[in-house]
């Protein structure tokens, strides 16, 4: 559970909509291992269906937001010992979480770190924050789905020039490439991230589902194909409380109260 003494992650559901997920492997760098890896995916299920919370905050520490998937944890493994358990299968809980999820990243977010980032929506970095893709140095390549969504982040060339030299990003570059949302000083992560994530947690939560859908689809289908399922979700919207009150609530001059349906 979220408690247990021995767990990975600590769990803050805060009363402004937002649950704060900090992952809590200090030793470790954060390293994600299996223990890890279905703590996240057990707290995702449980925030899935907490009607009170409209975004997930997803950090680390300051050293790292994780320094890749645990290396002592797979070092003797075999293919068997990857491919009947299929690792990494669990992170795909993440990929597929509905609300949004905003990653504050400060310090390490390298192979899987990067990789779990990538994996959220918004993606606020630390100017302290240092992403890459450095498993080749290992003798593996990404296996999280580094190689698919840096590459639909920041371009072929620079995708195979990380994964290929495994060499480090800082947040500048990362910024200009495409890679992160945006960047803030250290001291202010935690809480400019928190607004970020209030902002999305204040909105319609169905809209924002939506919204978060149809994004995500541009990363997966063809061009025409997401045009029209932008604009079929489009039309749904109109079945919802909370699009007659934001537009009631532009039209009297006064602030929305979304209801959530
Ligand atoms: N797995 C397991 N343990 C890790 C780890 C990892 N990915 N990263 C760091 N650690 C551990 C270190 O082994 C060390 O433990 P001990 O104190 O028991 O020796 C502790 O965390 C602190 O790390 P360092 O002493 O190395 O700290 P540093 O400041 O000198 O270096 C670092 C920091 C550059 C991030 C360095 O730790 C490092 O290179 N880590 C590995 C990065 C990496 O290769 N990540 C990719 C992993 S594979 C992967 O992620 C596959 C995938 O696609 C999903």
């Amino acid at each position: 559970s979220d408690t247990a003494a021995d767990a990975t992650i600590l769990v803050d559901r805060r009363d402004d909509g937002v649950a704060v997920i900090t992952l809590n492997r200090p030793k470790a760098l954060n390293a994600l291992n299996l223990q890890v890896m279905r703590e996240v995916a057990a707290a995702l299920a449980e925030l899935e269906g907490d009607a009170s919370i409209g975004c997930v905050l997803l950090t680390g520490s300051e050293r790292a937001f994780a320094a890749g998937a645990d290396i002592k944890e797979m070092a003797e493994a075999s293919y068997m010992d990857m491919y009947l358990p299929d690792w990494f299968a669990g992170w795909d809980a993440v990929a597929n979480f509905r609300k949004p999820i905003v990653a504050a990243v400060a310090g390490y977010a390298l192979g899987g770190g990067c990789e779990l980032a990538m994996m959220c929506d918004v993606l606020i970095a630390a100017d302290t924050a240092t992403f890459g893709q450095p498993e080749i140095k290992l003798g593996i390549i990404p296996g999280m789905g580094g190689s698919q969504r840096l590459t639909r982040a920041v371009g072929k060339p620079k995708a195979m020039d990380l994964v290929l030299t495994g060499r480090n990003l800082g947040a500048e570059e990362a910024e200009r490439a495409g890679l992160v949302s945006r960047i803030v000083p250290a001291d202010d992560l935690l809480e400019e991230a928190g607004k970020v994530a209030a902002t999305i947690a204040a909105m319609s939560l169905p809209t924002v589902m939506i919204a978060k859908e149809s994004v995500a689809r541009a990363f997966e289908t063809t061009l025409a194909e997401g045009v029209r399922f932008e604009r079929r979700v489009f039309h749904s919207l109109f079945a919802t409380e909370d699009q007659k009150e934001g537009m009631a609530a532009f039209i009297e001059k006064r602030k929305p109260n979304f209801v959530g349906r």
